[in-house]
């Protein structure tokens, strides 16, 4: 009897082994294929909404996401659709944020201290540094389009973790003037607590908005005191008239580069940059020196191929040396993609679409992109041919001769991959 049942239990922990071996085996590897460095926009986490489309969406921690990104983990990303004619309240945050307008025209009024304040005018591709307990508002000047912004968050406090904190506001936001006792309010205003309450979190005050819509009058006075010229914090242009640091006629590529130029952005280590590609070109294979990258897709579609030389899908018992995995995902408006330092990577627009891409570059001093392919910037080709390859010398200095563009190429009368 008991024989019996050790010999049953036994069959069903073996079938149930036998069962998840199988499943592991059956599952095809293209199917089965992780990308954590691709994150589709629905891991965006909405913080809030309007019914007229307003919204703000923070991206989920990136330790939460995949344990490949751990090495991210200090960092976030802030997305926000605001409507025309439309400012985000008055607030602070514990966090340090580079800023890229990926479309529409906005004023931000930046208050860093009371005597430098700071009212400007941005255009899509600008970029802005907001120092963490600077007081900003963000307002959309245009009458008829949204206006949308990606932030790279640098938490101050807590790694990983930021909030704003409004002066005025009767429960989201709620004013941080309320946190002061009544004796202390009264004492400090040199006014009464009912004045006081009336004025910053009571009945009248704003409640579940973090936006209010503005008069076109109120916009145009706004717009007629704002500078147009560009501080220490920006705003600083990802597009004409500046020159872009790569193009031809297949695609372009802006940088806040070299960092030097840019003090608010390099006493972050961060650069921004802006990805042009036309329909069905490609960004030539390439790879960062010491910059991470953090790439948004302000439009379009595309797709992205990279190298990981630690294994990600592949069950290996330890490191071999010299072994790469390759890792591809369709990238589309609103997704984010990484680009770790030193990783190989190429990125190209599909058939029928540009992409518009927007990144942040962490640990951007000194960074170099050197590019594998190509005449510009290459890196490989100055490697002897004969350590570079057991092939002929000359067939491989041809080789890489071969490619007189240098940056963007077009991928159209190329034959499919089988
Ligand atoms: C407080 O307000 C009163 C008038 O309401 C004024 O006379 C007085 O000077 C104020 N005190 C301070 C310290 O501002
Ligand atoms: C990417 O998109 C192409 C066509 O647009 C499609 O054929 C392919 O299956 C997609 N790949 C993945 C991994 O989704
Ligand atoms: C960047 O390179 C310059 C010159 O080589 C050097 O002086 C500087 O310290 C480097 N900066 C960083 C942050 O590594």
């Amino acid at each position: 009897m008991k024989a019996r049942f050790v010999l049953l239990l036994f069959l069903a922990v073996a079938s149930v082994g036998l069962a998840y071996w199988e499943e592991e085996n059956l599952a095809s590897p293209k199917s089965a294929q992780q990308n954590p460095y691709h994150i589709p926009s629905d891991k965006f986490q909405t913080r809030f909404e309007t019914e007229n489309g307003n919204r703000i969406r923070v991206l989920e921690e990136f330790d939460k996401l995949s344990e490949h990104l751990q090495f991210l983990r200090d960092y976030r990303i802030v997305e926000y659709r605001i409507r025309p004619r439309t400012a985000v309240l008055p607030h602070h945050s514990d966090a340090e944020y580079v800023l890229v307008i990926t479309r529409g025209k906005a004023i931000v009024q930046l208050l860093t201290h009371p005597n430098d304040v700071q009212l400007l005018l941005l255009k899509q591709f600008d970029v802005l540094t907001v120092p963490a307990g600077a007081i900003s508002y963000t307002i959309n000047r245009d009458g008829d389009d949204n206006l949308e912004f990606i932030k790279l968050a640098l938490p101050q406090n807590n790694p990983g973790q930021f909030q704003n904190l409004y002066p005025a506001g009767n429960y989201t936001p709620s004013s941080y003037y309320q946190v002061f006792r009544q004796k202390t309010l009264q004492a400090a205003f040199n006014a009464s607590y009912e004045e006081i309450k009336d004025a910053l979190w009571g009945p009248n005050q704003w409640k579940n908005e973090v936006v209010v819509k503005l008069t076109h009058k109120k916009i145009r006075s706004l717009i007629k005191r704002a500078q147009s010229s560009s501080t220490k914090h920006g705003p600083f242009r990802l597009r004409n008239p500046v020159e872009p640091r790569y193009s031809n006629k297949h695609g372009s590529f802006y940088e806040t580069w070299p960092l030097e130029k840019y003090p608010s952005l390099e006493d972050l280590g961060v650069s921004a940059s802006h990805l042009k590609l036309k329909e069905e070109s490609l960004f030539l294979p390439h790879f960062n020196s010491k910059g991470i990258i953090l790439a948004y897709v302000a439009d379009g579609e595309g797709y992205y191929q990279l190298g990981s030389p630690y294994p990600i899908n592949k069950q290996q018992q330890q490191q071999q040396e010299g072994l790469i995995e390759r890792l591809t995902a369709n990238v589309t408006r609103r997704d984010l993609y990484i680009i770790p330092a030193g990783y190989p990577v190429a990125v190209n627009a599909l058939e029928e679409t540009q992409l518009e891409v927007v990144e942040f570059m962490l640990n951007a001093h000194n960074n170099t992109r050197k590019f594998l392919i190509g005449e510009g910037d290459n890196v490989v080709k100055q490697i002897d041919p004969v350590l570079l390859s057991k092939s002929s010398p000359e067939k491989v200095k041809e080789l890489f001769n071969h490619q007189d563009k240098s940056y963007f190429v077009n991928l159209e009368d190329q034959p499919d991959e089988e």
